[in-house]
């Protein structure tokens, strides 16, 4: 390794110290068994399928999928609106090749953060045209004071103020994903990190 290059040990310690617990792992448990239980309620005898916006929801979608009691199908479908190193959303990526069969079946989209709310309003109108009985929403977060396209989320666990926020699946730059609490990314250690 030649001077100046950051180790493996450097670099993990620079991913837990500049992130400050937002909402903790144990927060998180509650408030998502709580979100399984009117989940449970609202779908109990219907044929439900939960679909996550990769990449960002598999944390919440592995979580979730666990702590509700009622039967149900998950699949998932690709999203993605932050290429590279930014936090400024830029055009929106869809994929639909991964989402299962969704005829007949009532879907529950569910995405890590709801921010300005373009992804999930682009989804809704984009699962609707696979034929399923009725599409609603779950979020993790909701950014306040961040959203420029009206969408009412059915279920959403925590709201938040507008701070970068990374861990249980949410990423910068593809980091920081595997945290199991959820941290804010303060901006001065992002333009840090970026330089390194
Ligand atoms: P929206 O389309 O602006 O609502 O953005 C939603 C998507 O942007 C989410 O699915 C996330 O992938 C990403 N995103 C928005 N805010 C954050 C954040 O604070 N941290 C990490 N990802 C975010
Ligand atoms: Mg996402």
């Amino acid at each position: 390794m030649t001077a100046g290059e950051v180790s493996p040990r450097e670099e993990s310690r620079l991913e837990t110290n500049d992130v400050q617990t937002l909402i903790s792992e144990i927060a998180i448990r509650e408030r998502g068994k709580e979100l399984a239980q009117e989940i449970g309620k609202d779908y109990d005898g219907q044929p439900l399928t939960i679909v996550g916006v990769l990449t960002g929801s598999l944390v919440f979608l592995a979580d979730l999928t666990r702590q509700l009691s009622i039967p149900h199908r998950i699949g998932v479908l690709q999203a993605s609106s932050y290429r590279g190193a930014t936090t400024v959303p830029g055009s929106l990526h869809v994929s639909l090749d991964l989402a299962p069969d969704l005829e007949g079946r009532h879907v529950l989209l569910l995405d890590d953060i709801l921010d300005t709310g373009q992804t999930l309003s682009t989804l809704v109108e984009e699962v609707k045209r696979l034929g399923p009985l009725s599409v609603r929403t779950v979020v993790l977060l909701r950014k306040l004071g961040r959203q420029a396209v009206p969408l009412e989320p059915d279920y959403c666990g925590f709201e938040i103020p507008d701070v970068f926020v990374v861990g249980y699946g949410l990423d910068y730059n593809d980091e920081f994903r595997h945290l199991p609490f959820l941290a804010g990314l303060d901006p001065e250690d992002i333009a840090r990190h970026c330089r390194r």
